[in-house]
């Protein structure tokens, strides 16, 4: 059975990811969507809450696990025992970013192998942290999340008061 991990943040998952998750889906018979944190980023909805949202979008796509890990990609790939990260190219502006992220991924496993998807274009300019900067300013996200995710921002929001 062929098995593929698509790494991220998800502070929260938009339809740019699932565009990305749908066609992996396509590609191999288990996606696992592992929710992990960057360092250098301060989080608007907590480790808890990413994994909840993120399980709720996705509870219609068969074939797919939700977890987590506190640490490595790579460590966590050896865990699992599988050697295809995903990650999805919005534009060339990702590219370096993404280079040095695989490339450092291959230097500390080189068992693992990172497949890019072109995130398709109609999704291409969609953010997390745009997504947030509008919900904050009353705009529409509707477009570019799922219903739950929508709902957990903007809750959110008036709960910070932010
Ligand atoms: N559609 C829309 N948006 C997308 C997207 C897509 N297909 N793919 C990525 N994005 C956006 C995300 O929304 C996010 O936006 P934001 O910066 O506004 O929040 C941005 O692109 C990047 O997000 P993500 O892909 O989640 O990358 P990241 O830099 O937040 O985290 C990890 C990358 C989590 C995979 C990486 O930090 C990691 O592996 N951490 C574990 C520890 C580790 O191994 N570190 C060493 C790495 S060498």
């Amino acid at each position: 059975m062929s098995k593929a991990i698509y790494p991220g943040s998800f502070d929260p998952i938009t339809f740019g990811h699932l565009n990305i998750i749908k066609r992996a889906t396509k590609i191999f018979d288990e996606l696992y969507v592992v929710v992990l944190n960057n360092i250098n980023k301060k989080y608007f909805f907590s480790i808890d809450e990413r994994i909840e949202i993120t399980k709720e979008s996705l509870k219609n796509f068969p074939n797919i696990k939700v977890e987590s890990f506190n640490g490595l990609l790579v460590d966590y790939a050896k865990e699992k025992g599988i050697n295809v990260i995903i990650r999805g190219l919005r534009a060339v502006s990702d590219f370096e970013y993404e280079l040095q992220l695989a490339n450092a991924n291959r230097s500390l496993n080189e068992n693992v192998e990172i497949l890019f998807l072109m995130t398709d274009t109609e999704f291409s300019f969609i953010s997390s942290t745009i997504v947030k900067e509008v919900a904050k300013f009353g705009g529409n996200i509707s477009q570019w999340v799922p219903k739950n995710v929508e709902n957990a921002i903007i809750k959110k929001i008036s709960n910070n008061n932010v």
